[in-house]
């Protein structure tokens, strides 16, 4: 039996346009998908999952990986998330060689299923680092990430970027351009996050920024003043100055707006916080509905959140300067 983490991430400036090759810079946190696994002595895929949400309705399901469990919302989360623990073990079957090799895979994650913290990058990326281990493999750090990208790019149909699995399997905060992937210094952030008990449907948000982009000029340049951010954002984080990085932040989340990819709940959760007095707050992830990061040192943001229409849960998150995790 071996077991391997996690952790969830945000971006700071970025996510969508990364798509269009355009810098991105997400950062781990402290809040974690663990993946166990063990070999089964057939070729069968085996996964369980007892908490794949971070709270609010819990699913139990076992069985084969194809097999569903009679759920209401999550039904279609579920069987994104079983998606990404197949494409992993594929990953895990081609690099070792072991073509026909089964597992019994058991998950828990404290990170909102799909709900722009990097789940599904958590997931895959610890499921793929278990399941060689499980087979007396250890993969570097970089062709770890590299295929749970694999994983993502195919699961997500080709709608994904380097971004969010980099950054999980790395830990702390990283740059990503292409397929130009890094660490880079970043001082402590005090991270607030809002999570509306929901999730955004990826793949049909990044299709319709692009259809909106392919179909007008304005949308494009709006990519690339995203991208403009990320610069402005970098050489900034090198300063520290929090109340710069807050204002950076606010006019992201206004762009991702303007594409389309904000909710009513996403901006209510922006708007109390900023009210609260954060530095500054936006979307994270693929947006439609998840989570807001906010920048505040001081518990204002936090207990607003908590009052605010929409917020189902908001809490402080640690920066995770290591990635993966080898648990045993
Ligand atoms: O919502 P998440 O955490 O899966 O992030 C999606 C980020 C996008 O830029 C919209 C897509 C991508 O793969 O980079």
């Amino acid at each position: 039996m071996t077991r391997s983490s996690a952790p969830g991430k945000v971006y700071l400036f970025g996510e969508h346009a990364v798509v269009y090759g355009e810098p991105a810079v997400p950062c781990a946190i402290e809040r974690r998908a663990e993946v166990e696994v063990e070999r089964r002595e057939d070729d069968k895929l085996r996964v369980h999952s007892e908490d794949l949400t971070l709270d609010g309705f819990t699913v139990e399901y076992g069985g084969q990986s194809d097999e569903r469990p009679d759920v209401d919302v999550s039904e279609s989360l579920i069987a994104a998330a079983t998606g990404y623990v197949d494409g992993a073990i594929d990953q895990v079957r081609e690099v070792t060689g072991e073509e026909s090799v089964g597992f019994d895979v058991t998950i828990e994650s404290e990170i909102p299923l799909g709900g722009g913290l990097g789940s599904s990058a958590a997931v895959t990326v610890a499921a793929i680092d278990a399941a060689t281990r499980e087979l007396g493999v250890t993969l570097e750090t970089d062709e770890l990430a590299e295929r749970a990208f694999r994983t993502e790019y195919e699961v997500q149909e080709g709608q994904a970027s380097r971004a969010d699995t980099f950054c999980v399997a790395t830990g702390g905060a990283v740059r990503v351009e292409g397929d130009d992937c890094r660490s880079i210094e970043a001082p402590d952030l005090p991270l607030v996050i809002g999570f509306d008990g929901g999730a955004g449907e990826t793949g049909s948000l990044v299709a319709g920024v692009g259809a909106l982009r392919e179909r007008y000029d304005f949308a494009a340049d709006t990519v690339e003043a995203i991208g403009d951010i990320v610069r402005t954002g970098e050489s900034v984080l090198e300063t520290g100055d929090l109340a710069e990085l807050g204002q950076l932040m606010n006019v992201n989340h206004g762009l991702l707006s303007a594409l389309g990819v904000s909710s009513r709940s996403l901006d209510a959760m922006v708007w109390a916080a900023r009210d609260a007095g954060a530095y500054g707050a936006k979307l994270t992830g693929a947006g439609g509905g998840g989570c807001i990061v906010a920048l505040d040192p001081t518990e204002a943001t936090e207990t607003a959140l908590k009052f605010t229409p929409g917020c189902e849960e908001a809490f402080r998150a640690e920066l995770a300067e290591e990635g993966v995790k080898r648990l045993e």
